[in-house]
This record gives structure tokens, C-alpha cells and sequence, in this order.
């Protein structure tokens, strides 16, 4: 990439120009008059950027740029917003390769393997859980992520989940709480008792840190009720509630988080028709939210996007990034597993892997380039945003900004 001077680790004015394709997800900005018919907001070729401070200052026919501190040259490469990972799980200790071994010659994945991460997260230190979170931060970072999401649930005692989330709160604003991810082994004969310690000391512990409220609703974690309880005992705190929601098979997560307006259901791999319609109906509050790999790693079945698109729910594509059923930071490798087999498109899987993260995280400020949009941007090595599925596993991320800072 050529630059004149002082573009690395300063945030002053930057036009970046040259820009082979631009995906703006900002469908006024788009090349083609804008409209609903392009959501990706597209700008073929010619277009230029223009970065003040940590925000979007302006997008538009590179011939008309304004004057800037610095110039950057695109190289005819495509620039996209950085993805916006609304659903991992980075606060933990331990690995689970064995179980992937395992499952790979034939076991089942079942929810119980959570257990084994949470006695290894109980074990480890703060700095050992801050060095993971921030490992892996830094890991996706690398491939394009701006903004991740990430959650607790591998403590589940007050203290546990409670630093946890501390730890996490001081390295992202989007941060969960998911006490209810299992019951706790402590009360293995007792999940009522369970979801009162969730509902109420741990919440009291939690909430301060936390953003969100989580619940993993499904055979072998929690049912509706239990579901219902810890979400709304998260929403009288104040946390917005999420819902891990049919994942491993049918049950009533979705509905449930479609009842409660959650900002996403996640999952969503099997899903009625009645599920579907729910979904279609609040697509201005509740994102379907899909997690290709927890599929991919579990060897499971695909959730349908196209089934999803087609009625009209809004949908996002994020990692799931946890030691068990998707050890994954990847967001390019999510687009590219959504398109080859989950029917989405390349603009659509692009599109549910910024924009949608945003909404699914019910931020206005990221997952666009448009003026007054945080300048959370991703240059690709290569001409179209196509290329991250078209290409797989390849490292195209050239540079990243997060906050109008060139990160990496
Ligand atoms: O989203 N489904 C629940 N939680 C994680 C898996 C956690 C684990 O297996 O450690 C998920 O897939
Ligand atoms: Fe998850």
C-alpha cells in the first residue's frame, strides 16, 4: 500500500482513494441510485473515503475528495466496514481439541462438554482469562473483526461469571452475561436453585459489567421457563436480552426471544415454519443470527439462510468463537461456509457479517461507511468483497481500522 507519511497509529485525516469496489451498506451511497434493490450500498469503482479522527467524514467520486492530512492508495483494492462479531464466547481457560477429535470420528456434540471449560476457567487466573480474551481479540482483529461481541458462561458461580465480564468490560462495550449457559455442577440435582443464584446474586454481581442478558434455551440447559425467567430478570436490571435458540433441535428459544423483543436469536438451525414467520415479523427488533461454525465443527446441518432471506427476517452471520463447538475467530471463514452452503449470496453474506452483526447489536455507528459512521474499515487484498468466499482460508485482510486507527 502506498501512503504518504503518518498513517500508521494516529488518528488524523486520511483520504483513502483508489478504491477498486466499496461496500458502504448504505444504500443512498450506492452506485446504482441506491434503493433496497442493493443493500451492500455498492461503489464499484472510483470512489474515495475520507477519515477524521475515528469517524467516516465523508464518501464519494474520488475527484471530488476534500484535502486531507494524508493520502492512502487503495490500489484498486475493495475497502468494506469491519466485521461486527455479535455472538462469541472468549472468556475461558482450556482447550477441547479431544472432543473435536472425538466428534470427528463419530460422538455427537452434546452440551455437557461445557463442563470441562468451566472447571478450566474456574482454575485459571484474571491474567490468564485476560490473556485469552485479548489473544484472541487480537486473532480477529487480524482477519477484519472491529467490534466483538463476547459473553460469559464458563464460571457459573458469582464470582466467576462476575470477573469474567469485568475482565471483558474493559476491552469491549458489547459485553453478556450468560450465567445461564448450563446448570452448574454445584447444583446438578437443583436447576431451580440454579436459576435463582442466575436471577439473583449473580445478576446483582453481573449486570454492572454487562450490556446483555443470554441464555442457552435447549434440552440439556435450559427449558422456556427457565429461558423466560432469567431474561426477564435480566431486562429489570436493564440488560437486552439475546437467546441462544435452537441450535441442537426444536424448543421454544425463538418465539421466546421474539416475545421479549431480544436483539437477536441465535442459532436458528432448526426452526419451524411458525419459527421462520416470527422471526419474518420482527425483523426490525430480532435478528436471526447464524453461527456456520458451530456446524461446521460439530458436523451438524447448516441452518437455512435462504429460507430465512426469502421471508424476510433480518439476518447475521457471526463466529460463535467458544473452545467446544466452534474454535473459530473467523468471520471471513463464516461468509464463505454462509454462501457455499447456507444459499446466501456473496452481497447477502457480506452484508449479515457487518451490517447485520450491527444490527444484531442494535448499534447505528458501525457495520456502514457513511459520513458520521465509526471509521471501522477493512481493505481486502483483492478487488471485491467476493473474493472472501470465492477465495477460502486465504488471508486477505491488507489493513484494518478500528476507530480511524490503522490497527493492523
Ligand atoms: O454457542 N450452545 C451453547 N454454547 C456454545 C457452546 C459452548 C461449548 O460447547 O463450550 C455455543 O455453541
Ligand atoms: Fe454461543
Amino acid at each position: 500500500m502506498t501512503t504518504t507519511a503518518k498513517a500508521t497509529g494516529k488518528a488524523t485525516s486520511t483520504v483513502i482513494t483508489n478504491i477498486g469496489s466499496l461496500v458502504t451498506n448504505d444504500p443512498s451511497l450506492s452506485a446504482t441510485g441506491g434503493g433496497s434493490r442493493d443493500p451492500l450500498g455498492l461503489i464499484p469503482g472510483a470512489a474515495a473515503v475520507v477519515i477524521d479522527g475515528d469517524r467516516v467524514a465523508w464518501v464519494g467520486d474520488a475527484r471530488k475528495a476534500p484535502a486531507t492530512d494524508n493520502r492512502l492508495d487503495a490500489g484498486g483494492r475493495a475497502l468494506l466496514p469491519g466485521f461486527v462479531d455479535s455472538h462469541s464466547h472468549l472468556l475461558f481457560a482450556g482447550d477441547r481439541g479431544a472432543e473435536f477429535a472425538a466428534r470427528m470420528s463419530g460422538r455427537p456434540y452434546t452440551a455437557g462438554g461445557i463442563r470441562t471449560t468451566v472447571a478450566a476457567t474456574r482454575a485459571a487466573t484474571d491474567a490468564d482469562i485476560a490473556a485469552t480474551l485479548t489473544r484472541f481479540l487480537g486473532e480477529a482483529l487480524r482477519q477484519g473483526t472491529t467490534t466483538q461481541e463476547t459473553k460469559s458462561g464458563y464460571g457459573l458461580t458469582v464470582h466467576d461469571e462476575a470477573r469474567a465480564l469485568e475482565i471483558a468490560a474493559r476491552h469491549t462495550d458489547e459485553v453478556t452475561y450468560l450465567g445461564a449457559h448450563v446448570v452448574a455442577p454445584e447444583f446438578a440435582g437443583d436447576p431451580a436453585g440454579y436459576v435463582a443464584l442466575v436471577t439473583g446474586a449473580m445478576l446483582d454481581a453481573c449486570a454492572p459489567h454487562a450490556r446483555w442478558v443470554d441464555v442457552f434455551c435447549e434440552r440439556g440447559a435450559f427449558d422456556g421457563d427457565q429461558a423466560r425467567a432469567v431474561l426477564t430478570a435480566g431486562m429489570s436490571r436493564g440488560l437486552t436480552p439475546r437467546v441462544h435458540a435452537n441450535q441442537l433441535g426444536h424448543g421454544p428459544g425463538v418465539q421466546l426471544a421474539v416475545e421479549l423483543g431480544a436483539a437477536s436469536a441465535d442459532h436458528c438451525t432448526h426452526l419451524t415454519d411458525a419459527d421462520v414467520d416470527a422471526l419474518a415479523s420482527a425483523a426490525d427488533t430480532t435478528v436471526a443470527t447464524l453461527l456456520p461454525g458451530a456446524e461446521f465443527s460439530t458436523r451438524a446441518r447448516y441452518p437455512d439462510a435462504r429460507r430465512l432471506l426469502d421471508a424476510g427476517a433480518a439476518v447475521a452471520l457471526s463466529t460463535d468463537c467458544n473452545p467446544g463447538s466452534s474454535f473459530t475467530t473467523s468471520m471471513p471463514f463464516c461468509v464463505a461456509v454462509a454462501v457455499r452452503d447456507m444459499g446466501m449470496t456473496p452481497d447477502e453474506a457480506v452484508h449479515a457479517a457487518t451490517h447485520g452483526g450491527a444490527r444484531a447489536l442494535r448499534r447505528q455507528d458501525i457495520g456502514r461507511i457513511a459520513p458520521g459512521a465509526r471509521a471501522d474499515l477493512l481493505l481486502l487484498d483483492a478487488p471485491s468483497h467476493v473474493h472472501l468466499a470465492y477465495r477460502p482460508g486465504v488471508p486477505l485482510a491488507a489493513a484494518v481500522w478500528k476507530d480511524g486507527v490503522l490497527r493492523e
